[in-house]
């Protein structure tokens, strides 16, 4: 990778909807992968930053905020916070996790919009759009739901249908109706700006075209996309939260979220190079001060030399793809995004991860629950990472890896040398006797990892990365259990003092790369070796550590996670799964009418059961003696299951006294007693009202 045309890198990760927490899905898809390429590049000495923040406006928001009865801003404050604390607990090193509800948002959204309206970009056009008379209000993107026309998916927003990923207008969505009041929308007219997405569709091709070299399901999607052909799409929305539209006449109108959500890149990088800042919004944007930018925000926007990744999920690909280039293309002094990384869908335990159905690992629970195990869950997550296709994470598995690769490979090697070195040495880095062959042989190989690994992480293949850094700690593993030091040292102290040497060598090395894959556990080893942290460039050999250097103390890197702790997990999924079933249980539809005419045709009588016994041989039924007030009759019920017969006799029912006479299991039944039935299937005797005496009419 000798010669590099970019000088600077602007990185960026989607601005997650700050309607919830963050839970493991938007860590594997977008976070993780994209803190793993920032820390490879700072740790390489490039001049990089990494930009994110909080998508604060769009109808994600103010379907929480009239959900939970409060204001839009009151639940953005809320979640900001909250998303922000997971992220930097967890490490996700963002140089600033800025909002789009700033005044630098809107300043620079609007002036946007401005200079694109002024060099006549946009059609202003009055179209009719849907309205929810109910609601009072114009329904776009995900106030509106239908059927999606291309797949066919009931649940498709007005625009984009998550499953199959097609950008939408509401006006293609098949049976639409309003995410409001659940009604029929109505159309009606009103004035809005369309980007002409179809003029400048020659434009967009070339610039996708240019980049075969993006992952297969990205250059994919975009590709089939351009070969149905692009539409004009608005950029602006009657709604009231969001950034306000500023041309003369567009009262009440807001900019379309997916218009200014990326410009909040490009807001947070402003704010990030901005060095009157207050103290207060360095804050409240978790500014980092240690990774100080070292050019204008022009620079890392405008530069020819600027390389600019977008990491995102698979829902995300045509906005920043498509949508986003385009806006920046018309803008004419922007760079274009050089790569869009994104990751497909990550499940949990088989199931999609829902934020509504609480089927989800939030962060900042899971912190909880394993306090300082943020490089485990980083582990797994990228070991397990949706790269190429949709993958599952499970309870099982994270336990499986930390006990059978964390702990058994990683830790159990860093660890018997450090413990070794203590036992032996007294924490000191020796040298003795001269390598064997095995020893040169070791060596050589960890000469390969680096640029291995490197190359790796260059081309976005995190798992791939990952999976070789484990190669090198098996490789030390292996070599130390071949090498058996604990048993030459009562024989050969001089071979020992060689052996740990290269072990140690080889710890820090991986400490080096574990800068990226593993930063916590990166940061204990440099602490244990006693050692600064060492740049990228210095891995791949065996002088990292002079002779003579005393060790800190050893500390374990992993512990083994118990059966008790990823059950109690697996109970807290279930138990979350129980909780929806019974809130979304449905009464049973409605049968077709009847006449009145039939309905009183129904003999229905108060009655009580007089007797009761199983019939034999039979496991559902019950035979019934019942006083109806008019006679005593036998009827036979199917409610064996539900009732001991010792413990109905003397009970009140209802009684349909006039059913045509029916023979079951050879007892003639002269009637039905009225039950009802829960959705769960459990069933209760009709009982009438005490104090109703046998044979009184029940209508
Ligand atoms: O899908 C989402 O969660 C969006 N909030 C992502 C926005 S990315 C960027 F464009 F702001
Ligand atoms: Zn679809």
């Amino acid at each position: 990778m000798g010669h590099n045309k970019f000088k600077r890198y602007t990185v960026t990760a989607a601005l997650p909807y700050t309607n919830g927490p963050v839970h493991i899905g938007h860590l594997a898809g977008v976070y993780i992968p994209a803190d793993i390429y920032v820390r490879y590049l700072r740790s390489k000495g490039r001049d990089v930053i990494f930009v994110c923040g909080s998508d604060e406006h769009g109808v994600p928001i103010t379907l929480k905020a009239r959900k939970e009865g409060i204001q839009p801003q009151q639940v953005v404050d809320k979640y900001h916070k909250i998303i922000g604390d997971s992220f930097r607990d967890f490490g996700v090193s963002f140089n600033i996790y800025h909002r789009t509800s700033s005044e630098t948002h809107h300043d620079t959204a609007a002036g946007f919009f401005r200079t694109l309206y002024d060099k006549g970009v946009f059609n202003e056009e009055e179209t009719e759009q849907y309205f929810d008379e109910k609601a009072g209000q114009f329904l776009a993107d995900r106030y509106i739901i239908g059927t999606c026309p291309n797949c066919g998916n009931e649940e498709a927003y007005g625009d984009q249908c998550e499953k199959c990923g097609t950008s939408l207008s509401p006006t293609e969505l098949i049976n639409p109706h309003s995410t409001l009041s659940g009604a029929q929308p109505v159309l009606k007219k009103t004035r809005n700006w369309f980007l002409p997405l179809d003029k400048m569709q020659p434009q967009i091709e070339a610039y996708i075209d240019s980049h075969k070299e993006w992952r297969a399901n990205v250059y994919g999607q975009c590709k089939s996309w351009l070969s149905g052909g692009l539409h004009p799409r608005a950029m602006t929305r009657d709604l009231d939260w969001g950034v306000k539209v500023p041309v003369e006449g567009a009262d009440g109108k807001v900019l379309y979220v997916w218009f200014e959500a990326p410009i909040g890149y490009i807001s947070g990088t402003k704010d990030l190079c901005d060095p009157d800042l207050s103290a207060e919004k360095k804050s409240e944007y978790y500014l980092n001060e240690a990774l100080k930018p070292t050019d204008s925000w022009e620079k890392y926007w405008y530069a020819e030399d600027t390389k600019l990744v977008h990491f995102i999920g698979k829902d995300n690909i045509v906005f920043h793809c498509i949508i986003f280039p385009a806006i920046l293309m018309a803008h004419e002094q922007y760079h274009l995004p050089d790569n869009v990384p994104a990751n497909e869908f990550l499940n949990l335990e088989g199931d999609k991860i829902s934020t509504s159905r609480n089927w989800a690992v939030w962060l900042h629970e899971y912190l909880q629950d394993f306090p300082n195990k943020q490089d485990v869950l980083r582990y797994v997550l990228t070991a397990t990472a949706p790269e190429t296709k949709d993958n599952d994470f499970t309870w099982k598995d994270f336990q499986a890896r930390n006990n059978n690769e964390l702990v058994a490979i990683f830790g159990n090697f860093v660890n018997r040398v450090l413990v070794l070195s203590h036992k032996y040495f007294d924490g000191k880095v020796l040298m003795g006797s001269e390598l064997t062959s095995v020893d040169r042989g070791v060596l050589e190989e960890l000469k390969e990892y680096p640029a291995r690994i490197a190359s790796s992480i260059e081309q976005y293949r995190f798992r791939e990365a990952l999976g070789e850094f484990m190669n090198l700690a098996r490789l030390g593993n292996k070599y130390l259990a071949d090498a058996e030091p604990w048993k030459l040292i009562k024989t050969d102290e001089e071979r020992v003092k060689t052996i740990l040497n290269i072990g140690l060598q080889i710890t820090s090395n991986l400490a080096i790369l574990a800068q990226a894959l593993l930063p916590f556990s990166s940061d204990k080893l440099f602490q244990m070796l006693n050692q600064d942290k060492l740049e990228w460039d210095k891995a791949g050999t065996a002088d990292l550590l002079p002779i003579g250097h005393q060790l800190n103390e050893a500390s374990l890197l992993f512990e083994k996670i118990e059966d008790e702790a990823v059950e109690a997990q697996i109970k807290k999924l279930m138990d979350s799964k129980n909780a929806n079933e019974l809130a979304s249980r449905k009464a049973e539809d409605s049968k077709p009418n009847i006449s009145f005419d039939q309905f009183a045709a129904m003999d229905i009588r108060v009655g009580t059961i007089l007797a009761a016994e199983k019939v034999a041989k039979t496991k559902k039924l019950l035979k019934l003696q019942i006083d109806t007030g008019i006679d005593q009759r036998t009827i036979v019920s199917g409610i064996a299951e539900y009732f001991e017969p010792e413990n109905i006799i003397g009970k009140q029912v209802s009684v349909l006294i006039n059913l045509e006479p029916r023979e079951i299991k050879g007892i003639l039944s002269q009637g039905m007693i009225l039950m009802a039935e829960n959705s769960d299937g459990n069933l209760s005797f009709v009982a009438p009202p005490a104090g109703m005496e046998n044979g009184s009419v029940i209508r």
